[in-house]
């Protein structure tokens, strides 16, 4: 070899080992780099998993979901959350500890001792507890073969006391820090507050019930009132005519029957009156025949009588309803006593026919097996009255009402169905409120339907309706049968 060449040699070979240093060095930077890059991902991952945990407890409370299932939801995100193979809750009712079914690898977790839980609701920080510390065997013999060695505690705090712990059973090799720990308190912290939401929420709605349901006894309370005091001033109102009338008709009644009497005297007076005027020749004979002849005296006789009994008619009529008039009157002094529903209503049609007559078609359909009803007749008649009135006054042109009456196990039902105007949905809500009405001022009271609502209930039936608007609607009133 020359010594050129040596040379040449000996120069390469020094660039190239400093090529090689140079290539190591930097070869060392990359690896750094990305060891670096590397670690970086993995908190980034972390972090993810821990927003996404922080995050899926947080939508707990956008969801409307029971207490149960908010901590349920959560175990089962902490579970996730830590990698651990399996967590249960317990809770305090009234005291007492409660042992919630384990969710995880396994269903079935015996519990720890009644003392360790005794600390454990007392004690203020808790952290993770190895297994082979809290030393309860039946569950060591469970864990062993899941190689599940330590269990994280997190309490949920409630009004400032814990009220529930979660326990999440962690495997040997699982990757937890004690950060990891702080969210799953933080997230506990969170559910505690979701609880006490609820539970306000729920301590809400049962004070919202028990003022509604006494909104609804006053309520109903004030239909009594109101309804005793109608009942009180028209039956004040309704005997008072009817004593005034009844004198009158007494006396008229009796003057038309001796008229009766005196007519058919008189027929029978004129008759032979006839038969002599013929058979005699006199003077005065021939002037009874020309009065007979001009004024045809029989026939005037004939008209008297029908007359008078046309009179005793109406009579008997103006009679029945002042005495039906009485009856109702006397509806509030009544006793409960069993009475035919049919026959009521035929007394109730009696009062209230003449206002209905002229724009309504009536249709009976009367079971006449129905039982008796045990009750005030007078205030079911009333009850029947409005309905009738009401079904009146829907008709905007002339149409038909029908009532029937049906036997159900022990129930006596009464239909009265219109063919008015029918009631819209909006009004329908409304139709049993006292002084609720869609009549003009001085046309309805609008207290109607609120009395009758509480009679029926009184007697410890109800009323249903039914209608569709233009086509007509459908009282259902269902009373109990007397026993
Ligand atoms: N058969 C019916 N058809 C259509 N609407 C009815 C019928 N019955 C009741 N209503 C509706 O219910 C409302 C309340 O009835 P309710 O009998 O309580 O009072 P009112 O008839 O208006 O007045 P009041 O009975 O005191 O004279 C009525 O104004 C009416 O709008
Ligand atoms: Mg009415």
């Amino acid at each position: 070899m020359s010594d050129a060449y040596k040379k040449a040699y000996e120069r390469e070979k020094i660039s190239r080992q400093s090529a090689e240093i140079l290539l190591d060095e930097k070869t060392r930077e990359v690896q750094a780099n990305i060891d670096m890059i590397q670690q970086q991902f993995n908190d980034l991952r972390q972090q993810k998993k821990e927003s996404d945990y922080l995050l899926s407890v947080a939508r707990l409370s956008q969801n409307d979901l029971g207490l149960a299932s908010i901590i349920k939801q959560y175990l089962l995100s902490t579970i996730g959350f830590l990698e651990a193979k399996v967590g249960r809750y317990t809770y305090l009712k009234d005291s007492v500890l409660v042992i919630g079914k384990a969710l995880g690898v396994i269903g079935d977790l015996p519990k720890f001792s009644d003392a360790f839980y005794k600390t454990l609701y007392q004690q203020e920080n808790r952290s993770t507890l190895k297994l082979s510390d809290i030393g309860c065997e039946e569950v060591n013999l469970v864990m062993d073969p899941l190689d599940i060695d330590r269990v994280a505690f997190i309490p949920i705090k409630c009004f400032g006391k814990t009220s529930t712990v979660c326990e999440i059973f962690l495997p040997k090799n699982t990757k937890f820090n004690a950060e990891m720990l702080e969210q799953c308190l933080v997230a506990g912290y969170q559910i505690g507050g979701m609880v006490e939401k609820s539970l306000n929420s729920k301590k809400l709605e049962m004070s919202y019930q028990e003022i509604k349901a006494s909104n609804e006894t006053i309520k109903k309370t004030q239909n009594q009132l109101v309804q005793s005091e109608k009942m009180a001033s028209l039956g004040q109102l309704a005997a008072g005519v009817a004593h005034e009338i009844n004198n009158p008709i007494g006396f008229v009644m009796s003057n038309v029957g001796t008229l009766k009497e005196y007519s058919e005297v008189l027929e029978g007076y004129v008759k032979l009156a006839n038969s002599l005027s013929e058979s005699i020749d006199s003077e005065d004979a021939r002037a009874l025949k020309e009065i007979d002849d001009d004024e045809d005296v029989a026939v005037m006789v004939n008209d008297i009588k029908s007359i008078v009994s046309d009179c005793s008619d109406g009579l008997k009529r103006v009679k029945d309803i002042v005495a039906n008039l009485k009856s109702f009157a006397r509806s509030d002094e009544e006793k409960n006593e069993p009475f035919n529903l049919n026959e009521c209503i035929e007394k109730t049609l009696k009062v209230v026919w003449n206002e209905l007559k002229y724009n309504v078609t009536l249709n009976r359909h009367f079971d006449n097996k129905i039982a008796l009803v045990k009750g005030h007749e007078g205030q079911v008649g009333q009850v029947i009255m409005n309905m009738l009135v009401n079904a009146g006054q829907a008709m905007e042109s002339p149409g038909e009402i029908t009532l029937s009456t049906s036997q159900k196990n022990e129930w006596v039902i009464l239909s009265i169905r219109d063919t008015g105007k029918g009631i819209s949905k909006e009004v329908m809500d409304k139709i049993f409120d006292p002084f609720f009405t869609t009549k003009e001022v001085n046309e309805g009271t609008g207290l109607g339907l609120s009395i009758s609502y509480g009679i029926i209930e009184k007697h410890g039936g109800n009323i249903q309706v039914n209608s569709k608007e233009s086509e007509g609607t459908e009282f259902i009133i269902t009373l109990p049968q007397s026993v």
